[in-house]
Order: structure tokens, then C-alpha cells, then sequence
């Protein structure tokens, strides 16, 4: 028996599908399109790949998309400015600034200024406290993401217990919150934690986001567990560069009851969670019904 395969990219369509279909609902009903600002500081090429493809997608589901990319140089208070002018736009319902921001500039001061209902990718400090308190907030895209597949796989995910590995503030502690929301048994662990593939070998979902290439073999999976790889690590293997998880996929799969590929699997969900976003801010902006299924 192998795992079966939970392809993200498939389901990252359905949802901006959706999204479109939502968008295009508003638009005919109520003239209101959403719009979407992501702000790029500086040249970083990855950074430069994400927010071109954020542009075309948003754009695709019938959103207006504005992208303001600055020099590396700019100055935080320029970026301040800009992201006040956004955050007073009626036109702008999301607003994303693109991390890392070059080093001279204080990516928590930034990201607290932006106001927190614009604030799609739920970093805001207001949205971290209202996830935690189990309010209304904006949630971050990838560990969204993550929820749909898992509510998409499972139905409930009540009582089953959770593992998630890595404690960044945008993966592992929002995965965590979000897993708790649904009634799940929850354990964080990390780097430090003793015996880990014991305690992962305890989940019935193992989300993995350490950062760490194939870290988590098949001997960290129980037999039938539900495995989530938010791991994207570019590694050299045969003189080739090659995409892998934080999961050893082949070793993982023999033993798991599903898996999600890398690539194909968490990655293009986030930017499909992105559009979802921006689509519950604007609903929300105009006191309109949230979209449903899109939402945590
Ligand atoms: N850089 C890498 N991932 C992300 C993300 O989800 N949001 C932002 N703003 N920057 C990122």
C-alpha cells in the first residue's frame, strides 16, 4: 500500500475557480472589484518570482492587482508612507509586503503598520492575537492552505492528533492555532524536541515546516497518517538542481495514508489562499456574506 497523493496544485485551481466566480458574482451585483497591493523592496530574485506570479494570478481571477516594487535603498519611512496611502485606498482590500525586507528596515514595525483588516497574510500582530483568542482574523495563506487540504481530505479533523514540526510565526504556530480551532490534539515541535520521530510517530497529522531538506523519513510517520510537507528546499543531487520537502518523500510514502507532493502540493495553495484572502477583506470592507469554504 502507498499513500495517497493530495495534489495541491489541482485543489489550488478549484479555489481560485471559486475565488473567480465570487469575484465575478460582486462585480455584476455590486460593481465592487477587489484589489490586491503587494509591496517588493529591493531585487531579491525569489522574491521577484513569487510577486510576479501573485500579479498574474490575482489579475486571472478578475481582481485589480498593484504592485509597487521600490529600490533596496528605499528608506522606511518612504515605505511607511506607501503603506499608508494604501491602507486609506477604498480601491486596495489587501495589502502584502513581500518578506525579507532588506535589512535596514524593521519588517515587524512594517508589517504593524499595515491595517490589520487589509492585512491578507495575516501577520499583523492584531490578527496573530484574534487567531489565538479563536476571533475573526485575517489567518495566513500557507497554513490555510494546509486546513483546506486537510478539512478536503478528512471531512472533521476533531480529535485526531496533530503534529506540526517548526514554530516560525508564519507557518508552525498559526498551523497550530488553526489546528486547534478544529478541535485537533496539538503538538508543536521543534529543533530541540527530544526524541522526535517518537513523538511524530504519534500523529495522525504530521505537518512538516522546518526548513530542513527530506528531515522527516518514513520512521517519523505512523502507518496511515496524514503527511503535510511545507518544506520547499533547493538542493544539488546527480550535479541537477532538485525541489524537495522537509519529508523524505519515498520512504514517507510507503508508510503514510496520504502525502503532499513538493512541488505540486502546499506551495501553489498559498497564493490561491492569498486570492481568498483578499476576497474575505473586501467582503468584509463591504459588510458583505464572506465567501464560503475559503474562510477558516
Ligand atoms: N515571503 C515568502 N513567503 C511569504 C509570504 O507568505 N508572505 C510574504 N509577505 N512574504 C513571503
Amino acid at each position: 500500500m502507498t499513500a495517497a497523493i493530495i495534489d495541491g496544485k489541482a485543489f489550488a485551481a478549484k479555489v481560485r475557480a471559486q475565488v473567480a466566480e465570487h469575484v465575478a458574482r460582486l462585480k455584476d451585483e455590486s460593481g465592487i472589484q477587489p484589489g490586491l497591493a503587494v509591496v517588493l523592496v529591493g531585487e531579491d530574485p525569489a522574491s521577484q518570482v513569487y510577486v510576479s506570479s501573485k500579479g498574474k494570478q490575482t489579475i486571472e481571477v478578475g481582481m485589480a492587482s498593484f504592485e509597487h516594487k521600490l529600490p533596496a535603498d528605499t528608506s522606511e519611512t518612504d515605505l511607511l508612507a506607501l503603506i499608508d496611502r494604501l491602507n486609506r485606498d477604498p480601491a486596495v482590500h489587501g495589502i502584502l509586503v513581500q518578506l525579507p525586507l532588506p535589512s535596514h528596515l524593521n519588517s515587524e514595525l512594517v508589517i504593524n503598520s499595515i491595517e490589520p483588516s487589509k492585512d491578507v497574510d495575516g501577520f499583523h500582530i492584531s490578527n496573530v492575537g484574534l487567531l489565538g483568542t479563536g476571533q475573526k482574523s485575517m489567518v495566513p495563506c500557507t497554513p490555510l492552505g494546509c486546513l483546506m487540504m486537510l478539512r478536503d481530505h478528512h471531512g472533521k479533523l476533531a480529535g485526531m492528533n496533530a503534529v506540526v514540526v517548526g514554530r516560525s510565526n508564519i507557518v508552525g504556530k498559526p498551523m497550530a492555532q488553526l489546528l486547534l480551532g478544529d478541535s485537533c490534539t496539538v503538538t508543536i515541535a521543534h529543533s530541540r524536541t527530544r526524541d522526535l520521530a517518537a513523538v511524530c510517530r504519534g500523529a495522525d497529522i504530521l505537518v512538516a515546516a522546518v526548513g530542513r531538506p527530506e528531515m522527516l523519513t518514513g520512521d517519523y510517520v505512523k502507518p496511515g497518517a496524514t503527511v503535510i510537507d511545507v518544506g520547499i528546499n533547493r538542493i544539488e543531487r546527480n550535479g541537477k538542481m532538485k525541489l524537495v520537502g522537509d519529508v523524505e518523500y519515498a520512504s514517507a510514502v510507503a508508510v503514510a495514508g496520504a502525502v503532499t507532493p513538493v512541488p505540486g502540493g502546499v506551495g501553489p495553495m498559498t497564493i490561491a489562499c492569498l486570492l481568498a484572502n483578499t476576497l474575505t477583506a473586501c467582503c468584509r470592507a463591504h459588510g458583505l456574506p464572506e465567501p464560503a469554504g475559503l474562510t477558516a
